[in-house]
């Protein structure tokens, strides 16, 4: 299982490179990937062969471009489990999905007194679009706090989820913790008083089997550049019925079907969500890499992670001074952590010195990290191309941070 690393890893041009006079170890997976040859490739393949405007002309290209964008889409929904390619609407990332659900569905719904109820795991692109939809309209926003075990407390969900709750807004897997959280669970809650759900996806769909179907979600977010695609392609899925009733989110070119001086109508679902010229090279490739972790298998990846995180953890509790921030029930290949005495950014510093690439901070997540009780931490997060190596380097570069620290006998007054 573990022996996927080594296999994949020449597929990525990028991990051939050396950072000073260290090989790369790659370990900053949660904030983006790396991409195989293949999708590069299927990037700049489609501006020598296909590129074109969509659903716009008819001569060669346009239709050959029409036809691998919406090739594309199929390639998503069937990734998902969606049931219709209508269901899948090409954004930018992440961020513009919740947002697009915020102000397109949540603000025309949402009345004084109604809740939105999100979770403290919560990154901020989940958390400040509710926020401001719910000051615009007198609605409150309230959290699912977490157990001591840093799982999602599922017995104060079941009390704070009810009738005034209109939205529940909640992250798939943390990108701190890689804590899982059990969406079908919340979905039948919000079911119960007719709220709607939304899931941020973006730590999950990378990593691990996702089907919309059993999470029973209304809408779901995630970011093809953290999973083998490029930057600036991301996917909003939304249960048709509730995308076919939405006003959109952007208006202008192609979300149109008739356009008067003073009025327009809108085009059908998907296009009625994208306004402008999409990217459509973005949406091409991503398919290639949907094609590639296919192939790969997401069961196989999210055990690789597992195996991966697993023996990082195992290594990590025996060094000098390091506080795990570890879910009882697995970080699902995310490690997080902080060093006594060393700020997480220093430490980041030395493992780059180190060739090993890792992010300090509070990930976006800081009312998390209020939680966790420290401003920062720092995050190794594994993918489908790493392997045992990548721990043992790892592992070599905290001592040398450990030592290097300790020999300068510095102590930075930060609260870990
Ligand atoms: N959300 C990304 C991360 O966790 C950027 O690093």
């Amino acid at each position: 299982m573990a022996g996927i690393g080594k296999s994949l890893r020449p597929d990525f041009p990028i991990l051939e490179q050396k950072i000073g006079r260290n090989s790369l170890v790659y370990l900053d997976n949660a904030a983006t990937s790396q991409k195989p040859r293949v999708v590069i490739e299927s990037l700049a393949n489609f501006y020598q062969i296909a590129n074109s405007n969509v659903h716009r002309s008819v001569h060669t290209l346009a239709e050959r471009a029409t036809d691998l964008y919406e090739r594309a889409r199929e390639k998503v929904a069937e990734f998902i489990g969606a049931e219709h390619p209508s269901e899948i609407i090409f954004v930018r990332n992440t961020t513009e999905a919740i947002n697009l659900v915020a102000y397109a569905f949540a603000r025309s719904r949402l009345a004084p007194g109604d809740e939105i109820v999100v979770t403290v795991l919560n990154h901020h692109s989940n958390l400040v679009p509710w926020q401001q939809a719910a000051a615009q309209s007198d609605a409150k926003v309230r959290a699912i706090p977490l157990t001591r075990d840093l799982q999602l407390d599922m017995r104060t969900a079941a009390s704070i989820i009810g009738p005034r709750t209109k939205i529940v807004a909640i992250t798939h897997k943390s990108n701190v913790t890689g804590t899982i959280v059990d969406v079908a669970a919340l979905s039948r809650m919000a079911r119960q008083v007719g709220a709607a759900v939304v899931i941020d996806a973006a730590q999950s769909v990378p990593h691990l089997p996702v089907d919309v179907h059993q999470l029973d979600c209304d809408f779901l977010a995630f970011s093809g550049h953290k999973m083998l695609g490029p930057m600036g392609i991301g996917v909003l899925y939304g249960r048709r019925e509730l995308l076919e009733q939405m006003p959109p989110f952007m208006t202008g070119g192609e979300m149109v079907l008739e356009v008067e001086l003073e009025t327009a109508t809108w085009n059908d679902i998907p296009l009625k969500f994208e306004a402008g010229t999409p990217n459509v090279a973005g949406a091409v490739a991503l398919a290639t890499a949907i094609d590639y972790l296919s192939a790969v298998g997401m069961q196989t990846i999210a055990e690789h992670e597992k195996v991966l995180a697993d023996a990082a953890w195992k290594r990590l509790e025996k060094i000098e001074g390091i506080q795990c921030v570890k879910p009882s029930l697995g970080s699902n290949g995310i490690v997080s952590f902080s060093m006594t005495d060393i700020h997480p950014h220093d430490v980041a510093t030395i493992l780059d010195s180190e060739g090993v690439a890792v992010r300090a901070g509070h990930h976006c997540a800081q009312p998390l990290h209020k939680v966790l009780g420290v401003p920062a931490t720092v995050r190794a997060s594994f993918y489908l191309y790493n392997d045992h190596d990548d721990v043992d380097r790892l592992v070599d570069a905290l001592r040398t941070a450990r030592q290097f620290f300790h020999k300068r006998g510095r102590s930075r007054e930060v609260p870990l």
